[in-house]
């Protein structure tokens, strides 16, 4: 018998979608389509990778219900997650002579993900899409919310818009075919969740490591659900990123995460394993200020290096570090702000932080 799914819903007014949890879903994306799509026409973004597991399926279902459907096939990869890219995807769109009643697909992770999200937000001023994430990380972050968007070559997802999707549809059997790397680097995304805001599910974590990278069913459907569950009470509050509001704590460890990423080329190192190193040094950094006890930022380290997850960046010098940190987005009014954590299950913002502080913490987790 199939186990049943979990519905949760990001309550966002007119833009509210739901979220659905569960397995065996791709293959009935169409049905579940039919009555959120007003149109016939639906482009599935995707790419190299992801397309040979599992395009075929959703194009069958998507068939059944009655849709047409087109395959975009991006190569695959962070480094094409750019406008010669984004560009691809509008062609085929142009070219087959989509309309504003068409709807787009995100098939993949969340490269694929931000990319077609921000296509939609632009395409004809803006269409329908539809998340069908594929990496642990894309399952239990980027496909909800709403934040979309490309990279540019001085810094990581600089220019994009804030556009919700109409469904995320979260079908957990496509993580048997993801690389034991990729599951690990979206744990470090789920690991931020329990951190910033939920310390049960952090202690949770401390105990379930072999069920979870075991994929055991039940651990994994439960980590994606609260997972979510959090992020979508966040995004409900606060979907902007408001100056007083709280998803700014979502990007705890991402400031330093993203400069790692940046002076690394986007290459070395994946998302969340930069963001896992990324949370150290902001945990490192909450203690140096005094806001949390030295013991949140050891159980940090070791829940992290559980997981196999990195927690010392790659040997830059520290100036270099600085330099792309102050070009980072979260940048306002020429200062940084910073998420710290006052203890596990507890962050807040800081601005202003002291220069010093940020030297050593970024020094004493560099290699
Ligand atoms: P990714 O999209 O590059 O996917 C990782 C790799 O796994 C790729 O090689 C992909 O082809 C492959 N893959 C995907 N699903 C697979 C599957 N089921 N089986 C086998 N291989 C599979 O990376 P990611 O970690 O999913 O996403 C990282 C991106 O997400 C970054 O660009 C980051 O900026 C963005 N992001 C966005 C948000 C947001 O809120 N929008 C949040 C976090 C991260
Ligand atoms: N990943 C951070 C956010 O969605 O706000």
């Amino acid at each position: 018998m199939k186990e049943p799914e979990d519905l949760l819903t990001v309550a966002l007014g007119s833009r509210s979608y739901d979220i659905v949890i569960g397995s065996g879903l791709l293959a009935e994306t169409g049905e579940r389509l039919r009555r959120l799509l007003p149109g016939g026409q639906i482009a599935i973004v995707s790419n190299s990778t992801v397309a040979p597991l599992y395009l075929q399926s959703v194009q069958n279902s998507l068939q059944e219900a009655g849709f047409q459907s087109l395959p975009i096939i991006l190569p695959d990869g962070e480094m094409y997650k750019d406008w010669q890219h984004l560009q691809t995807i509008f062609d085929a769109l142009i070219t087959h002579r989509y309309e504003r009643s068409s709807a787009l697909l995100a098939l993949g992770g969340g490269v694929v993900g931000d990319m077609t999200g921000y296509a939609a937000a632009s395409f004809l001023r803006g269409v329908s899409y539809v998340q069908l994430p594929t990496t642990l990380l894309a399952q239990v972050d980027s496909s909800v919310g709403g934040k979309t968007g490309i990279n540019h070559a001085l810094g990581k997802n600089l220019i994009g818009a804030f556009y919700q999707p109409k469904t995320v549809l979260i079908d957990s059997d496509t993580l048997a075919t993801l690389p034991e790397r990729q599951l690990r680097a979206g744990l470090a995304e789920v690991i931020k969740y329990g951190l910033l805001w939920d310390a049960s599910f952090f202690a949770e974590l401390e105990g379930r490591q072999r069920e979870i990278l075991r994929l055991q069913p039940a651990a994994i459907r439960l980590i994606i659900q609260r997972s979510c569950a959090i992020k979508a009470a966040i995004v409900g509050q606060d979907e902007r990123e408001g100056e007083q509001g709280q998803r700014a704590l979502l990007n705890l460890g991402h400031t330093f995460g993203h400069a790692i990423e940046t002076l690394t080329g986007y290459t070395q190192l994946l998302h969340g394993e930069a963001v896992a190193i990324g949370m150290v040094m902001a945990a490192e950094l909450s203690v140096l200020l005094e806001l949390a006890p030295a013991e949140s930022l050891q159980r940090t380290c070791a829940l992290l290096q559980s997981y196999g997850l990195p927690i010392q960046a790659p040997a830059f010098p520290v100036e270099a570090y600085l330099e792309a940190m102050a070009r980072d987005k979260k940048v306002q009014d020429g200062s940084l702000r910073f998420v710290v954590v006052q203890d596990i299950g507890r962050a807040t913002l800081r601005k202003g932080v002291p220069i010093e502080a940020i030297r050593q913490a970024i020094s004493r987790h560099t290699q």
